[in-house]
């Protein structure tokens, strides 16, 4: 298949554009479409469609019972796919959307099981993208977007790392340059009485907290009660670069000791780490420069490029720093945590 790759010019008003119409159009026919999000780029296809969102397993390699996001760009489009719009569930709408946030409501019947990896319930977002939402307009129809890369892969934070994953699979990819927050969005199950995390982003448990008062979570593998975690997707391996990696946890200078000691003897190793440990460190390896400590939204940002990266120029042993977590610092964790597959030392 030739895959299509066009730039758009992300403005406000996008009806018109010949991209997004020509975009629209495969959609609306049953293709796919890679396109952006302020979180990170999307594989889009009609989650009306059986077939529409079967082709979406196919292109990434996913296995079947991981549910898809439907995209939204306005409410009446959400008062069509969902049942039981809760209070809770309304005020976080009204502060979040369009954003970062992912709510799982009850299904309607019109949205297929194939779209759902058979649940009951279906996730949905509305991103606050221009090219994400005016893409939906024109397609008019709901879609169907996991993040665009392989199965297994880290996130698409730039087209090029779709055009890496699956170019000559897809119809189109649309070019908006790198994503805002490159970690993907906040999922709270408001399915059930009480709202539940089920994946952190950018939209903080505090800042969830404001809006609701207490929530409770449900994203970490939980050894005491043997409990995987409740969204289908987060059981599965992830963002994991073909080097070994380990997460280190604690005071900067205790992983700078702990680097040391763990690296001795070895030739080709890899640091992740934060500007601020750079500066303090001198010895040997090669340095991938996570982002800021003390502004972890850059390194939200950054941390799914530079496991690409990793890849691409071969390392076999990656020491990775981990941050506090707290705030936009807990997603963030989280998905080092995965890319290590739990491997973590507390120094
Ligand atoms: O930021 C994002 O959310 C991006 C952009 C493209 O919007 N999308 C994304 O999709 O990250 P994906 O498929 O990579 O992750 C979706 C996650 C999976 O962990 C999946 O299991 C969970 O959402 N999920 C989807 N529907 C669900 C449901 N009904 N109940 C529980 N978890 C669900
Ligand atoms: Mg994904």
């Amino acid at each position: 298949m030739n895959t299509l790759i066009k730039k758009v010019r992300n403005t406000a008003e996008l009806s018109n554009d010949p991209v997004i119409k020509e975009a629209g159009r495969i959609l609306k026919n049953g293709g796919l479409v890679a396109f952006p999000t302020e979180t990170v780029y999307g594989l889009g296809a009609n989650a009306l469609s059986l077939e529409a969102s079967g082709k979406i397993y196919a292109a990434k390699g996913r296995p079947s019972d991981n549910p898809l996001i439907a995209h939204i760009a306005d409410i009446d489009m959400l008062e069509s796919l969902v049942y039981d719009i809760s209070e809770k569930a309304r005020l976080l709408m009204e502060a979040f959307w369009p954003g970062p946030m992912t709510l799982i409501f009850k299904k309607k019947d019109i949205v297929p099981y194939a779209t759902t990896g058979g649940l009951n319930t279906v996730a949905i977002r509305m991103p606050s993208n221009n090219i994400a939402r005016a893409l939906i307009r024109q397609a008019g129809v709901p879609i169907a977007a996991p993040s665009a890369n392989k199965s297994g892969r880290p996130s698409p934070t730039m087209a090029e790392h779709v055009k890496e994953d699956l170019y000559g699979v897809i119809d189109m990819i649309i070019d908006d340059g790198p994503t805002d927050f490159g970690l993907e969005s906040t999922i709270i199950d408001v399915s059930e009485e009480e709202p539940v995390i089920l994946r952190p982003g950018a939209i903080t448990d505090s800042m969830v907290q404001n809006v609701l008062g207490k929530i409770s979570s449900s994203f970490e593998f939980s050894e005491e009660e043997g409990e995987g975690p409740k969204a289908p997707g987060m059981k599965y391996k992830h963002y994991a670069p073909k080097a070994k990696m380990i997460l280190l946890r604690g005071n900067q200078n205790k992983i700078i000791s702990t680097i040391n000691q763990l690296s001795a003897g070895e030739k080709n190793f890899a640091l992740m780490i934060t500007k601020e440990l750079q500066e303090q460190y001198q010895g040997p390896g090669r340095i991938y420069i996570m982002g800021k400590a003390s502004e972890p939204e850059t390194i939200g940002a950054n941390i799914f490029k530079l496991l690409r990266q990793i890849d691409a120029d071969g390392c076999e042993l990656v020491f990775t720093e981990g941050i506090e977590e707290k705030g936009i610092g807990i997603a963030v964790m989280n998905r080092l945590k995965k890319a290590c597959g739990y491997n973590i030392v507390d120094v």
